[in-house]
């Protein structure tokens, strides 16, 4: 079983001053990650991991105002430099950056990556997403958000670019010969010239190449076309928290499609995104995850679901059907994948709703407090090793989004990690020398 820990919204969303949270500190203390990496790579876990955004929700009522009040994914830095200062006190966690496909430019990442990938010594993964969020998308230079199959088709290309970079540049072409002064190997870097639908680039690559080659690549589409694109470029793909019968059929989606393209489905692991709530007695786990439903004032909620699924909740009806709204929302090109989805699928596409229900439903949700996982080690193990098994043991687990980060990473491996590695399921040390040989042990 592989363990990844979410980062992303530990210092937001109503979480940055929950007890065992940030104590003293404020975003973006860099020692706050560099305790968390400590602490991940002390319990062995695979990876760190931040998601991002990049730009200030301001959805609901076309004010920004909720978000920079209650802190609703703001603020955010881009956590490159974060995860750079914190690789240099572990030597084996991986980390884990999130970017964007469609505003991104493919020799700028790909040469970022490779730079840090040496950094970390082989240690980088690359979330990329598509962004399903208009405010996101205007910081760009986008009036509207890319059509969603063409985003996937420019994320393919995108991809496709990346990989021709990186291996432009065979592993062994560095010479670094002091007596003779040659530094590299000319026969063994080769041409590039790439010229698609989105992307011109005459390449190669200006870098070394990177200890892991390619730099491991996520991708967390849920859509079927998101899915497809996973088969076509992702090493790991990130899951989503929903039902698990859903994430099963998920897994058999991602495996028909992962053989589609001629690749072997045990290869690719998916990391199912699961928030947990471990503590030595289940009346203290529950008691730590009851924190979460006064996490969020019902404002923030609004500003979170609106920015998260696309949508001016503000404008609801007293009375809707779910099915009707999630339509709505795919015809604006956001995902269709988001909170309106899963309660659609929770209370059926034609149930009608009241608004305010709508809100108090969408607490429990955006909060995580209904998914988290809690109570003693043994029956959160249970509860992972089913999960394992029902979607095929491979992959394993993202850790979060986090209730308090520190005190998480704590109990996850003080109490968590001790039980799995009982049951044998997961390391007891670190075997691989780069994050992809770590990701890929058995
Ligand atoms: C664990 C996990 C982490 C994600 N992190 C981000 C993120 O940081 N930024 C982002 O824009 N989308 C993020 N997403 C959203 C996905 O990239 C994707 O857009 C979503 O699953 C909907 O699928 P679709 O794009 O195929 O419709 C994440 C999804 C998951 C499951």
């Amino acid at each position: 079983m592989h363990l990844a820990f979410n980062l992303s919204t530990t210092h937001n969303n109503g979480r940055w001053n929950l007890p065992g949270a940030w104590d003293d500190r404020t975003f973006p203390d860099v020692t706050l990650y560099e305790d968390a990496a400590r602490l991940a790579e002390r319990a062995c876990l695979d990876m760190l991991f931040s998601g991002d955004g990049t730009g200030v929700p301001d959805t609901w009522g076309g004010s920004r105002d909720g978000a920079v009040k209650w802190g609703v994914f703001f603020p955010r830095v881009d956590m490159l430099p974060v995860m750079a200062a914190a690789s240099r006190v572990t030597k084996h966690v991986g980390f884990g950056l999130t970017y964007s496909t469609t505003f991104m430019h493919p020799y700028y990442l790909a040469r970022l990556m490779a730079s840090l990938d040496h950094l970390t010594n082989g240690r980088i993964a690359m979330n990329l997403v598509t962004s399903t969020r208009r405010t996101d998308a205007a910081n760009f230079g986008f009036d509207q958000l890319m059509e969603h199959g063409a985003r996937y088709e420019r994320m393919e290309e995108f991809v496709a670019v990346c990989r021709q970079l990186w291996d432009a540049t065979e592993a062994d072409a560095m010479v670094w010969d002091r007596d003779s002064g040659v530094v590299g190997d000319p026969t063994k870097v080769h041409d590039v010239h790439h010229a698609g639908r989105f992307f011109k680039v005459e390449g190669p690559l200006n870098t070394p190449p990177a200890p892991q080659g390619r730099p491991v690549i996520v991708q967390a589409g849920g859509s079927p076309r998101g899915v497809q694109a996973s088969a076509r470029i992702a090493d790991h793909v990130f899951g989503g928290d929903m039902p698990l019968e859903v994430q099963v059929k998920q897994r058999a989606a991602l495996d028909i499609a992962l053989r589609a393209e001629g690749r072997d489905p045990d290869s690719v692991g998916v990391l199912w995104q699961t928030p947990i709530a471990v503590r030595e007695t289940d009346r203290e786990a529950r008691a730590y995850r009851e924190m979460l439903r006064g996490s969020m004032s019902p404002d923030a909620v609004a500003v979170y679901l609106s920015y998260i699924d696309g949508y001016d909740f503000s404008t609801l009806p007293a009375h809707f059907t779910l099915g009707a709204l999630r339509e709505q929302i795919i015809a604006t090109q956001a995902s269709p994948n988001g909170v309106v989805t899963k309660l659609a699928y929770k209370f059926g596409a034609d149930t009608t709703i009241s608004r305010e229900d709508f809100l108090e439903q969408a607490l429990l949700t955006v909060t995580q407090y209904e998914n988290t996982v809690a109570g003693t080690p043994k029956h959160v193990a249970d509860v992972l090793e089913e999960r394992f098994e029902a979607t095929g043991c491979r992959g394993g687990f993202m850790i979060g989004q986090a209730i308090a980060v520190i005190a998480d990473l704590q109990s996850i491996g003080d109490l968590l990690v001790p039980e799995l590695q009982r049951r044998g399921l997961f390391r007891t040390e670190y075997r691989g020398r780069t994050l992809r040989e770590t990701l890929a042990e058995s």
